[in-house]
């Protein structure tokens, strides 16, 4: 890993591909998670949990470090993410084997998928990592807030939740006037001190909430900007700070 530039070196090179609808290259969560130490090149058992991972671009580079399980909506996710594995199989770096009897593998970690809504499911496991990109905009208020309390009570102790998303603000720049401006019925917009308010009650620190200036990548829109939220929290270990 590149310590120098803070930057995560994924293991798969998929550099100028956008057939699965967003670029490898401009989900900036693995480098979230790595910046604060969640990951790092001696891990490679935590068990991951991943909303609305989607077709798997994010997952297939969590999936380095641990078991991984994603939960997406969407009927079309799983396809998609059968199609991204089998191709990401040749072009994987060296050391790592993708592999798919039943369940998919990296080496020995495995990765699944359920298709279906994170917010219906009774979760047993107790994750090292939950974790989420451009995904909780689209939940309503209180959703987001059912939604936090359901990965803090399913977080290990010293266990880390990382989600960036979309903020309430809009970025105006030139070229991009008219995307800044136009309503996105998908987007709710999360203000800070409700974000805050949501994890008061918890035993842990919310380190990071904090904007980002990002560019995005889709197939429509090409490079584009977003401000999003980084929110950061580790639950304390043992129950409390010391
Ligand atoms: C904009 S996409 C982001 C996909 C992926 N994280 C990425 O960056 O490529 C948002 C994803 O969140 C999923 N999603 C939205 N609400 C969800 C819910 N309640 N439970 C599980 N997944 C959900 C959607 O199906 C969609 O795949």
């Amino acid at each position: 890993m590149d310590e120098k530039n803070n930057k995560y070196q994924k293991i798969t090179n998929f550099t100028g591909e956008d057939k699965f609808s967003f670029s490898r290259e401009h989900s900036l969560l693995l480098d979230f998670l790595y910046e604060n130490k969640a990951i790092n090149e001696t891990i490679n058992n935590l068990k991951i949990l991943e909303i609305g991972g989607f077709y798997g671009r994010d997952a297939i580079e969590l999936l380095r470090y641990g078991d991984v399980t994603i939960f997406d909506i969407d009927t079309k996710g799983k396809e998609m993410f059968d199609k991204f594995l089998t191709e990401a199989i040749n072009f994987l770096n060296k050391d790592y084997k993708l592999t798919n009897n039943q369940n998919w593998k990296l080496n020995d970690n495995s990765l699944v998928y359920e298709n279906k809504d994170i917010l219906d499911i009774n979760l047993k496991v107790r994750y090292d990592i939950i974790c989420s990109y451009n995904v909780l905009h689209r939940f309503k208020k209180e959703k987001l807030k059912t939604l936090i309390i359901k990965c803090f009570n399913c977080l290990k102790e010293g266990g880390v939740m990382a989600h960036i998303f979309v903020s309430d603000i809009r970025p105006i720049e030139k070229g991009f006037e008219n995307e800044s401006n136009k309503s996105n019925n998908k987007i709710q917009k999360h203000e800070k001190a409700d974000l805050k308010a949501s994890f008061s009650n918890f035993n842990g620190n919310l380190e990071i909430l904090e904007y980002r200036h990002i560019l995005e990548y889709d197939s429509v829109r090409l490079v584009h900007p977003h401000v999003m939220w980084y929110l950061y929290f580790k639950k304390y270990e043992n129950g409390n700070k010391n």
